[in-house]
């Protein structure tokens, strides 16, 4: 049981890190920059994706959610009713409760909105001063990497 405990505290805190810090970083740094980029932020996109970014994020995520389920399954003593009367246990089960919307917000939302804008993207010619698309190159960089066009425009 403690083997168990330490092994899932280790994944739980490292998965966390991962998962939280990663998508800070995509979101005060990464995203801005690659906007600012324009068009020549698709082949670094295309450089994540075959580095499998978009499956390992996930899995890491689902690590961590699964890893804190069962540790709340064992510190709460299999659930009981007593323990989420307690301070500790109400603050991990809201957080935990938020971590878990967050997680499917990601799967069921964001994940399948960043498929089809890659698939978007595939199809925009490739020249940056295109005007057929979307107008000018500033809209055409808006709508390339953190927004949908439709959003962006
Ligand atoms: C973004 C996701 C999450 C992050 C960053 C995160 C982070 C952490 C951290 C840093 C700790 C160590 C705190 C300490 O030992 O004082 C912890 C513990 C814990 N977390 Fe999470 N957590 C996340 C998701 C979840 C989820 C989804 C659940 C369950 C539904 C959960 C349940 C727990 C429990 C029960 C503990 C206590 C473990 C113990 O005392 O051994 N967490 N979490």
């Amino acid at each position: 049981m403690l083997a168990e405990l330490l092994v899932l505290r280790v994944i739980h805190v490292v998965g966390g890190i991962f998962w939280v810090g990663s998508h800070l970083f995509n979101a005060f740094f990464l995203f801005p920059a690659l906007e600012r980029a324009g068009p020549a932020a698709g082949p670094i996109m295309g450089m994540f994706a075959q580095r499998r970014l978009f499956v390992v994020l996930p899995t890491v995520a689902l690590l961590t959610v699964l890893s804190g389920v069962r540790l709340l399954w064992i510190t709460s003593g299999d659930f009981a009713a007593v323990y989420f009367d307690t301070t500790r246990g109400l603050t991990f089960s809201v957080s935990g409760g938020a971590a878990i919307l967050a997680f499917l917000l990601g799967i069921f939302v964001a994940r399948p909105t960043a498929m089809r804008m890659g698939a978007i993207r595939q199809s925009l010619p490739r020249h940056p001063t295109s005007r057929h698309v979307h107008g000018s190159p500033r809209s055409w960089t808006r709508c390339s990497v953190a927004t949908p066009c439709s959003l962006a425009s």
